[in-house]
């Protein structure tokens, strides 16, 4: 079906800019575009709209007011900001009813990008449960303010790296724990690193800014949520996780991006859970009864309560935040990795073995089969469950 998307902008010619570039794919989506919030409310009455793009700046209601409207109204939609550097400020503003924004001048590409990435990743996870889910929550989750200006300055003129340090060094909290992973064994550095310029140097980019946004979201736990899930426990494990995994993956001699892609996704792959029990505490504590009671995965108790996992929910966010898609279908699938349909060992497929080997007591000696949860046809298919008791034999001495 095609995809039916809004666009609204105060501006005449950007409009029209829009719709000329926009042309090609005028098979695929339904376009409308609409020169004021008002005008864009009026035809939302009307017609149902799979994504709204609008401007930021516009007389009468501005971008940040006519997001926050539609997503009383209409929960279920894609939201998207489109605005120039000097907005910074009222982007601020708008981000906790903007699910994606992107800068202005915006190229063609990239727009259309933008857009079918949030268009298949809907449908890939299209499930009601996961979007009445979300659409429900009071405030839908938005990207954290110190991540946030972090993008923001990347996406500046001027980026640099010595900006992001002192974006980072404002936050004395954040400042602390960026310190405390960066010299954890996790990132295995020789030399111990008290400044963030040097962290922010020697980690890269890529890689600060998913801690920082992993440790925004884990820092918004309330005291109900946090007397439901650990926040170490689970922060313990996701690093170890990602221990094992560039572990993996640089024994098997992968791809560069995918070892840098890795961390990433093993950083930010459980985020779904905190999530879940932030906004469903009540339920959430239900789903550890039932971990407890039956001794089943949380997987499984969160499909049984919530109709969806978090592994999903974690995906359905970082995807409409804006995370590469790579990373995003690697959460998605971390639990089972055979139903992404990939004929490769690919991210999925390596955060799944290592959250598994971390999550289970296994012993080379012993068969795969013991390993709780392992989806064993996915390794078998790719000729790489002999492989399995070999990595384990490796990540015991490190
Ligand atoms: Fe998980
Ligand atoms: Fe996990």
């Amino acid at each position: 079906m095609k995809k039916r998307i809004l666009f609204v902008d105060d501006e005449v010619n950007i409009l029209k800019g829009l719709k000329r570039s926009l042309r090609p794919v005028r098979d695929l989506w339904d376009m409308e575009f609409v020169q004021s919030g008002k005008d864009a409310l009026d035809l939302l009455e009307k017609q149902a709209f799979d994504v709204i793009v609008s401007d930021m700046r516009m007389p009468e209601m501005d971008g940040a007011a006519l997001l926050k409207t539609v997503r009383k109204k209409y929960p279920m939609m894609v939201r998207m900001i489109l605005s120039g550097y000097s907005d910074q400020e009222m982007v601020m503003k708008s981000v906790k009813s903007a699910h994606q924004y992107l800068s202005k001048p915006c190229e063609t590409q990239a727009l259309i990008s933008a857009i079918t990435r949030a268009c298949s990743l809907c449908d890939f996870l299209n499930q009601e449960a996961l979007q009445t889910l979300l659409g429900g929550m009071a405030s839908v989750p938005s990207l954290p303010t110190v991540y946030l200006q972090i993008i923001e300055e990347l996406n500046s003129p001027g980026a640099c790296a010595k900006n992001v340090a002192r974006i980072i060094a404002k936050d004395m909290g954040m400042t602390a724990k960026v310190l405390q992973l960066v010299n954890s064994s996790f990132f295995g550095m020789k030399d111990h690193v008290s400044d963030i310029a040097d962290a922010v140097a020697f980690l890269g980019m890529d890689v600060i800014k998913t801690l920082v946004l992993s440790l925004e979201i884990f820092s918004r736990l309330s005291q109900d949520a946090l007397s439901v899930i650990c926040v170490d426990e689970m922060y313990q494990h996701c690093m170890k996780t990602g221990a094992i995994a560039k572990f993996i993956a640089t024994t098997e001699k992968l791809d560069k991006k995918i070892v840098e892609n890795v961390i990433i996704a093993c950083v930010l792959h459980d985020i779904g859970k905190l999530i879940l029990c932030q906004y469903y505490t009540d339920d959430y504590k239900t789903v550890s009864a039932l971990v407890a009671d039956e001794n089943i995965s949380f997987f499984k108790a969160e499909r049984q309560i919530f109709g969806v996992s978090h592994a999903q929910v974690g995906a359905y966010l970082l995807g409409l935040w804006g995370l590469p898609v790579d990373i995003v279908e690697g959460i998605a699938f971390h639990h089972e990795p055979s139903r992404s349909g990939s004929h490769e060992f690919e991210l999925c497929g390596i955060i799944h073995i290592a959250d598994r080997l971390e999550r289970n007591e296994y012993s080379p000696q012993n068969s795969i089969e013991t390993i709780v949860g392992l989806d064993i046809p996915y390794f078998d298919k790719l000729g790489l469950s002999a492989r399995i008791p070999l990595w384990q034999e490796g990540i015991a001495k490190i």
